[in-house]
C-alpha cells in the first residue's frame, strides 16, 4: 500500500511511530514559523505539521499546496499541545518529514466541508466532490451496514440471494415502464422491472422457497422525497408460509435492523387494519408517534342550522392538546393550510376550550356552550385544547383531516425523530375503483389472493373483497408491502377478469406466469422493503436521495453525467426508432 495508516486512526499510543499518510488536502494554515495541513481520507482528518525552523524548504513547499491536491505524507507521530477532544486523532499531529503531490486539484467549486458554500445544483453536477463531505459518507455507510445486516439476517433463516433479470417485459405495479428498444428485435422493447415480482414469484415454483435480493428498481413516476426513478428494495418472497409467517420472519428483520443499526430493542411491532387506519388517521400509513386519534362528529353537530354540518356526508375532528390559546392569525394559517389545493378543503370549524373551561368556536352563531360542550366531550378534550373539525364527503375529508393531523404534529414539535413507531397495516381492500376508467384496479398488485372467506365475493362485489396483504409504517412511512400470492391458475384468471382483461389479454400479458401455475405452484407470499427510505429513515434524514450514491433531481435528470440525453441519428436508426430531433 501507498501508507501505512488511514487519516482517522492514529492516536496517542502511536506516539514517536514513523507513519506515511495519503489523503486530501482540507485546509491549510499559515502561522509564520509553522504550517498546519488537515489531510483528509475517508476515515478522518489528521494535522500535518511543517516546521520552517527545522525543515525550510519543505515548509515552503507545503504552503503551495491547494485545496483537495492528493498527497503522501511521511513524518512522525506526535503529541498535541492544542488538542482537539472532538475528532479521534485530536490529541496527535504528525511531524512531516517528506512529501510527495500525487495529483493536484483544480479549486473545488465549494468548499469540502460539514458547512458548504454548495448550493444544490452546484453539489448535484460535482457529486463526487460532495460524496467526499462527512454528511454524504456518513449517509453511505449508514447504506452499507444496513445492506450487510438485512443480509446477515436473511442469511441466517435460509434465505438465498438470486438475481432476476432487468431486461423484462412491463410487471404491473401501477407505475409507467421505462422501455428499452431491442436493436436486434426492430420495434420491440423491453422493460426495465417495476420490481421482480413476477419472478420471484416463478422462483417458488421453482422451489427456491425463501428468496430474497437487494434489488434495483425502475418506475417513471413523479419525483417526490421519498421516491426516485430508480431506488433500491429488499425484495424476499417465501413458500409453504401463512400471512402470519411471513409477518413474523419480516418482523425478525425489522428487529434485527434496529438492534444492529440503532441499537434499538423493539418490542411486538402493533396491527392496524385498514378500515382502523382510515378512520383514525385518514391515512392508510398512521403516523403514530403522537396521538390525535379522528373522532366522527356527525351525531353532535346535525341539526343546529349550520349548513355546512347539516349538508355534509361526514363530520370529523381532532382535539391538538394545549393549543387553546391559539391566536386569530394562527387558527387563519390552519385555515389556509386546508384550503390550499394540494389539501382541498373548503374551510375549517375551531372550537377553543379556555383555560376557565369557556368554550369559543368559529360556529359560536349556531352551536351554544352546551352544544360545543357535547362536541369537546366526544374527544375528552380539557381545557386550553383546540379542537379542529372538517365536513365532506367521507374519504376526501379523512385524508384532509390526516393532513391537519401532521401539520399540527409538525407544530407541536411531536414528529421525534428519534422515536420510531413501526406498525403492520393489515386487510387492505383487494380492489380500488378508478373513476376515469370506469375500472377496478388492484390495491396491491394483481398477484394478491383475496381473503379466503371473501373470494365468493369476487364475482358480485369485488370492492368489498378483503386482501392477505399488509405494509410495514414506520413513523408514517411506507417502509414496505406485501402480500399471500395467488397460485391457483382459475383464481388468477378470476382475478384478471375482475381488472378487466380479457382472456386473450391475460395470456398475452401474464400466460408465462399462468403456465407456471400448472407445474405444482407452492402456497406463496412476500414482501418488499423501500431500502432508499429505511435508510432515510435510520438516518434522521428527511430525503432518499441523500442516501443513494448518484440520485436524480427533482426533474429525474443526472446532471452530473448530463442525462437524460439525445442520441446519435445512427443509433436511432440502428434502434429502428424515428425521432424527428429538431423538434
Ligand atoms: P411496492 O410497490 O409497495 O411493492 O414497493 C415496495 C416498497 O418500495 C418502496 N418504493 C419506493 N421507494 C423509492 N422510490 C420509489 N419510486 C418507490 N416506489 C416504491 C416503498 C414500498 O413500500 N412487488 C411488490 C412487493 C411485494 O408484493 O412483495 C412491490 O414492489 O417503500
Amino acid at each position: 500500500m501507498l501508507r501505512t495508516n488511514t487519516c482517522g486512526e492514529l492516536t496517542i499510543k502511536d506516539k514517536n511511530n514513523k507513519v506515511t499518510l495519503c489523503g486530501w488536502v482540507q485546509r491549510s494554515r499559515d502561522l509564520g514559523g509553522m504550517t498546519f495541513i488537515d489531510l483528509r481520507d475517508r476515515y478522518g482528518i489528521t494535522q500535518l505539521v511543517f516546521n520552517m525552523d527545522t525543515n525550510s524548504a519543505l515548509c515552503e513547499e507545503a504552503r503551495k499546496l491547494g485545496r483537495e491536491f492528493v498527497i503522501s505524507v511521511i513524518g512522525t507521530v506526535a503529541e498535541r499541545s492544542n488538542k482537539n477532544l472532538k475528532i479521534p486523532t485530536g490529541e496527535i499531529e504528525i511531524i512531516a518529514d517528506s512529501f510527495e503531490i500525487l495529483n493536484e486539484s483544480k479549486l473545488p467549486p465549494f468548499t469540502i466541508e460539514d458547512d458548504t458554500d454548495g448550493g444544490e445544483e452546484q453539489r448535484m453536477k460535482y457529486r463526487y466532490l460532495d460524496l467526499r463531505r462527512n454528511v454524504n459518507k456518513n449517509n453511505l455507510e449508514l447504506r452499507h451496514k444496513m445492506a450487510s445486516a438485512t443480509r446477515e439476517y436473511l442469511n441466517s433463516v435460509n434465505f438465498i440471494e438470486i438475481e432476476t433479470p432487468f431486461l423484462i417485459k412491463s410487471t404491473p405495479e401501477g407505475a409507467r415502464d421505462y422501455v428499452v428498444p431491442s436493436r436486434i428485435n426492430p420495434g420491440e422493447f423491453y422493460a426495465l422491472p417495476q420490481s421482480p415480482q413476477t419472478f420471484k414469484q416463478l422462483l417458488m415454483v421453482a422451489g427456491y422457497d425463501r428468496y430474497y435480493q437487494i434489488v434495483r428498481c425502475f418506475r417513471d413516476e413523479d419525483l417526490r422525497a421519498d421516491r426516485q426513478p430508480e431506488f433500491t428494495q429488499i425484495d424476499c418472497e417465501m413458500s409453504f408460509a401463512t400471512q402470519e409467517g411471513v409477518l413474523e420472519t419480516f418482523e425478525g428483520l425489522v428487529k434485527h435492523l434496529f438492534k444492529k443499526i440503532k441499537k434499538i430493542d423493539i418490542e411486538k411491532i402493533p396491527r392496524m387494519s385498514y378500515h382502523d387506519a382510515m378512520k383514525y388517521y385518514g391515512t392508510d400509513k398512521p403516523d403514530i408517534r403522537f396521538e390525535m386519534k379522528f373522532v366522527e362528529l356527525n351525531d353532535v353537530t346535525r341539526g343546529k342550522g349550520f349548513k355546512v354540518f347539516d349538508e355534509a356526508a361526514f363530520v370529523v375532528g381532532i382535539c391538538a392538546e394545549g393549543c387553546g390559546e391559539y391566536t386569530r392569525k394562527q387558527l387563519d394559517e390552519l385555515t389556509d393550510f386546508v384550503r390550499k389545493p394540494q389539501i382541498g378543503a373548503s374551510g375549517l370549524v375551531y372550537v377553543k376550550i379556555g383555560k376557565d373551561g369557556s368554550y369559543k368556536s368559529s360556529v359560536d352563531k349556531f352551536f351554544a356552550q352546551e352544544d360545543l360542550k357535547k362536541i369537546a366531550a366526544k374527544f375528552n378534550a380539557k381545557e386550553n385544547d383546540l379542537i379542529l373539525i372538517l365536513a365532506g364527503q367521507k374519504d376526501k375529508t379523512r385524508k384532509c383531516l390526516g393532513e391537519l393531523r401532521l401539520e399540527m404534529a409538525d407544530r407541536k414539535g411531536l414528529k421525534d425523530n428519534k422515536k420510531y413507531c413501526p406498525l403492520w397495516v393489515l386487510d387492505f381492500p383487494l380492489f380500488e375503483w378508478h373513476e376515469e376508467m370506469n375500472r377496478y384496479y388492484a390495491k396491491h398488485h394483481p398477484f394478491t389472493s383475496p381473503k379466503p372467506e371473501d373470494i365468493s365475493l369476487l364475482d358480485h362485489n369485488p370492492i368489498v373483497v378483503k386482501a392477505n396483504a399488509y405494509d410495514l409504517v414506520i413513523n408514517g412511512v411506507e417502509i414496505g408491502g406485501g402480500s399471500i400470492r395467488i397460485h391457483n391458475k382459475q383464481l388468477q384468471n378470476k382475478m384478471f377478469k375482475v381488472l378487466g382483461f380479457t382472456e386473450k389479454e391475460a395470456q398475452e400479458q401474464f400466460g408465462f406466469l399462468m403456465n407456471a401455475f400448472e407445474y405444482g405452484a407452492p402456497p406463496h407470499g412476500g414482501i418488499a422493503f423501500g431500502f432508499d427510505r429505511w435508510c432515510a429513515l435510520f438516518g434522521e434524514g428527511t430525503s432518499i436521495r441523500d442516501y443513494i450514491a448518484f440520485p436524480k433531481n427533482n426533474a429525474g435528470r443526472d446532471v452530473m453525467i448530463d442525462s437524460p440525453s439525445q442520441i446519435s441519428e445512427e443509433q436511432l436508426k440502428e434502434l429502428n426508432l424515428k425521432i424527428d430531433l429538431k423538434k
